[in-house]
């Protein structure tokens, strides 16, 4: 018998005294102080849900909404102000054992990200993502976070989504650390990224794996496309580029051949060749010295929020980008709902057909959904009966993703638990089940309407598919 999707809600941990009790600045609190403008209203990561004073009230909520499971992202500059092992903040380190002791004694089993797009700055004065050093100063925080919550951690991921600290973060310039260097960096980025995961889930495998008995993957995004015109050869063609270097980008290295797809590494030659860019020299190459890729992700963590149809870019062909390599732009189909943030048009069944291209694609992987919501922007509606539609939807189309397409989807997170810090889009855009008031300093939590449907949708969906699988 499959096991039931345990269905539970995520949000993050890096918030509060960005530089209280010891801990180091991240790149996100250099990015707010000097770059405000590009954040929404100059706004800053400071004080969010104030989640390090008040964690007690993470857990009511937690509770009330019957969680099974719990996704958490550490600080790593709050456990390792300098991003290294040598000065361990021992109060930072107090914190995140209290919560996962908390979570545990609840019954709510801790799913914990080591890094989601915050690198301590320290590090990122050395070259940050960029530098090939990286790779190991990220396995020896990944032993250090295995060896202090590992008894207790069953389940982990290393690094939230690559692709966006590499696009956002390097190419578009709009994410810290705010470099903009079109077509170069963020594969370099991405190519780190990888290899700093493959080392820690390397030593996982060898060092704690027998004594802790858990699981270790990256959590990878991506919409789900498909060609505009399905009869059009070139929408098919663009289609397949547009997935290789979102989700294959990353998932490919883990799952199929441990090296980037070959259509991606084709594109990018191509444009290489134009520009005159020697082989090679922006897509980098695995070293066969370095510890294989393939192989290493234990299930596969899906982040899903969107889908594309997809057709030819429009890129000029003399441009170096991502973009341009790619050659694929998704738009939007008019029939779609777009909820809050201009990106999001909601689309729940495809998430259904993600799922069966993941099993197919990917040898029929276990599945968790590591994020998935629906967002409000504008003036605050409690009674949010359009989220709670979506929950519905969402939840159903897994059910039938598990049932009907035989996927082995383990467990779906919702984002997020609470309002939060929306990146760049600072607190303007609302993914929370529960309300955050940002302007009290109590941050006070409320249910939404969505908050109350969701425990009674998941408690419900969890017994029915108890009984019928
Ligand atoms: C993801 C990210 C989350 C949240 C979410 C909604 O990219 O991991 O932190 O921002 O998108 O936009």
């Amino acid at each position: 018998m499959r096991r039931a999707p345990y269905s539970s809600a995520s949000t993050l941990m890096f918030d509060r005294g960005w530089n209280v009790d010891d801990k180091g600045p991240s790149i996100w609190d250099t990015f707010c102080h000097e770059g405000g403008r590009l954040v929404f209203e100059g706004q800053s990561g400071d004080v969010t849900c104030n989640s390090y004073e008040l964690w007690e009230e993470d857990l009511r909520c937690i509770r009330q909404l019957g969680l099974t499971h719990y996704r958490l992202s550490l600080s790593w500059s709050r456990l390792l102000p300098e991003g290294i092992t040598r000065h361990v903040n021992q109060k930072g380190l107090r914190y995140y054992n209290k919560v996962i002791n908390d979570l545990v004694a609840s019954d709510v089993l801790p799913m914990v990200t080591l890094y989601h797009f915050d690198l301590p700055q320290a590090l990122q004065d050395q070259g940050g993502w960029k530098s090939p050093e990286i790779a190991a100063i990220f396995d020896s925080y990944a032993r250090f976070c295995f060896e202090s919550f590992g008894d207790r951690v069953k389940l982990w991921i290393t690094l939230n989504e690559p692709y966006v600290c590499a696009k956002l973060g390097h190419e578009d310039g709009i994410f810290a650390p705010g470099v903009k260097e079109p077509g170069m960096a963020a594969y370099l980025v991405g190519h780190n990224m990888l290899r700093g995961h493959a080392r820690a889930w390397h030593s996982y495998n060898v060092l704690y794996r027998a004594k802790q008995g858990g699981s270790v993957s990256l959590a990878i995004n991506s919409d789900w496309a498909e060609p505009l015109d399905p009869a059009s050869p070139d929408d098919t063609a663009a289609t397949e580029r547009y997935l290789a270097f979102t989700l294959g980008w990353f998932a490919w290295p883990l799952f199929v051949t441990g090296d980037y797809p070959e259509v991606m590494r084709s594109s990018i030659e191509v444009r290489s060749k134009e520009l005159g860019y020697q082989e090679g020299s922006r897509l980098p190459r695995f070293s066969k010295d370095e510890p294989s890729l393939l192989g290493t992700a234990d299930f596969f963590a899906l982040n899903y929020y969107t889908s594309r149809r997809v057709k030819p870019g429009e890129c000029c062909p003399g441009v170096l980008g991502l973009k341009s390599d790619q050659d694929a732009e998704g738009v939007v189909d008019p029939s779609w709902p777009v909820c809050g943030v201009s990106w999001l048009a909601v689309v729940p069944d495809g998430l259904r057909k993600l799922l069966k291209y993941i099993k197919d694609t990917f040898n029929n992987p276990a599945v968790y959904i590591t994020e998935n919501g629906f967002s409000q922007v504008g003036p605050v509606d409690m009674e949010d009966v359009q989220r709670c539609g979506f929950y519905h939807d969402i939840i159903q189309e897994i059910a039938r993703a598990l049932r009907e397409d035989g996927v082995d989807v383990r467990g779906y997170f919702a984002w997020s638990l609470l309002d939060n810090f929306e990146w760049a889009d600072g607190f303007s855009v609302r993914f929370g089940l529960f309300h955050v008031d940002f302007s009290r300093p109590e941050r006070p939590r409320t249910a939404y309407r969505s908050g109350r449907e969701y425990a009674g949708i998941i408690s419900k969906y969890r017994s029915q598919t108890m009984v019928n699988i």
